[in-house]
């Protein structure tokens, strides 16, 4: 399986590469960080990926030494950010020292922000190694961390000098994660590259197991791209980047009103089915594209998980009334990402109530649940 290489365009028309494939942890990315020539290098990962992959990884880089902090969004917090900074200063780091980030999302957001503003910043290398931070989380410069009062309300943008998605990592990656991953490359299709939705489904759909690492990192590579061509064009979020949020807006009131026992992807795969029922009942598209992106979400699924209706405890009300904190809705004005069509999505405001309220009357109807959030 070869390595590919893709590139972004960030800051002030600055490029920087991805590079996708297996392996790349054990050769081109420390070959990568030791030709710059840095002199001290920071790996910052967490309690679960640093005996992995990061005590290996300081092995091969001269000069590099390891900060790991606790495992899990609980610990997106300002005092593991402040964990960060102690690391850097007790190991001599200086404005010149490069913070390589590996793991996942949560670790990438917040060593992200340690790299923003250390010394009013030091360089940032990327290595995601869960699949929704390869997809999603490592491209675009976003960074930041969780307060008690919301998620990711401080933050900056900071690009990497380069990302480096190792693929073979993903062996280790809980199926759960995979599942999450796969909901926000389903997203990537729907906005972008309607075809990618043809090469989804694991062989083993229990274990989200890809015997075919080829298929995966092509999978991986064009999720990649779709991200890479939304923030190209839409660096700072100011219009088409809210495409990204295809299904979100279900997808975070469904985590509100069951108190996140809900995975995020399991919220996002319903939260597309959802926007894709809205779409045709505000006559955006037809019956079809809904059956479509059905039957994408249902054939990632177990075939014997349990089926039913996701949240017995809370109504299409109390939905309702989570979205009301959506901050991307301006003003308190509803606004979806919807459909037109696969590769054809739109943003809308100021939908009628009754007709969201009739979607989450069904939200969740018919769906095989394997995080058994039901
Ligand atoms: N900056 C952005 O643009 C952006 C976009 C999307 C999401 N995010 C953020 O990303 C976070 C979610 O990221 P995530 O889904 O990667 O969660 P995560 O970072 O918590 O990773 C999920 C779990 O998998 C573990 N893990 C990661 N890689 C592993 C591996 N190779 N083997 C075994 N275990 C591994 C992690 O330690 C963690 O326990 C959220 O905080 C979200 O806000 C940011
Ligand atoms: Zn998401």
């Amino acid at each position: 399986v070869e390595v590919e290489w893709l590139s972004v365009k960030g800051a002030c028309g600055i490029s920087y590469p991805v590079a996708v494939g297996p392996g790349l942890l054990e050769d081109a990315f420390p070959g990568f960080v030791t030709e710059k020539g840095f002199g001290r290098v920071a790996v910052v990962s967490n309690d679960t990926v640093a005996p992995l992959y990061g005590e290996a990884l300081v092995e091969r880089i001269p000069g590099s030494f390891l900060i790991s902090v606790p495992d899990g969004e609980q610990y997106k917090t300002p005092a593991t950010i402040r964990m960060i900074y102690d690391g850097l200063l007790a190991n001599g780091a200086d404005r010149s020292t490069p913070v390589v980030v590996l793991g996942g999302g949560v670790i990438g957001d917040m060593a992200g922000f340690a790299a923003a503003t250390f010394m009013r910043g030091v360089p940032l290398v990327q290595a995601p190694t869960s699949l929704l931070a390869m997809v999603d989380a490592s491209i675009g410069g976003k960074v930041g961390f969780d307060l008690p009062q919301g998620k990711n309300l401080v933050g900056a943008f900071k690009d990497p000098l380069a990302v480096f998605a190792d693929i073979e990592t993903l062996d280790t990656l809980p199926p759960e994660e995979m599942r999450t991953g796969m909901s926000e490359v389903i997203k990537a299709g729907l906005i972008a590259d309607p075809p990618l939705l043809d090469m989804l489904v694991p062989d083993d759909r229990k274990r989200m197991h890809y015997r075919d690492r080829e298929r995966l990192g092509r999978i991986i590579r064009r999720a990649m791209a779709v991200k890479i061509g939304v923030v190209e064009q839409d660096r700072l979020e100011g219009g088409i980047r809210a495409y990204l949020n295809l299904g979100h807006t279900f997808a975070h009131a469904l985590e509100l009103v069951t108190d996140f026992r809900v995975t995020h992807g399991e919220a996002v795969a319903v939260g597309l089915v959802a926007a894709a029922r809205l779409s045709e009942r505000l006559s955006l598209c037809d019956g079809a594209l809904v059956g479509r992106v059905e039957s994408v979400v249902q054939s990632l699924r177990p075939a014997d998980g349990p089926v039913g209706h996701p949240i017995p405890e809370s109504g299409p009300e109390d939905l309702w009334a989570a979205m009301q904190h959506d901050k991307k809705w301006r003003n308190g004005r509803p606004r979806f990402v919807l459909l037109r069509a696969t590769g054809e999505p739109v943003v809308v405001e100021d939908i009628p109530r009754d007709a969201v309220l009739e979607v989450l009357e069904r939200i969740g109807e018919g769906f095989a649940t394997p995080s058994g959030w039901t």
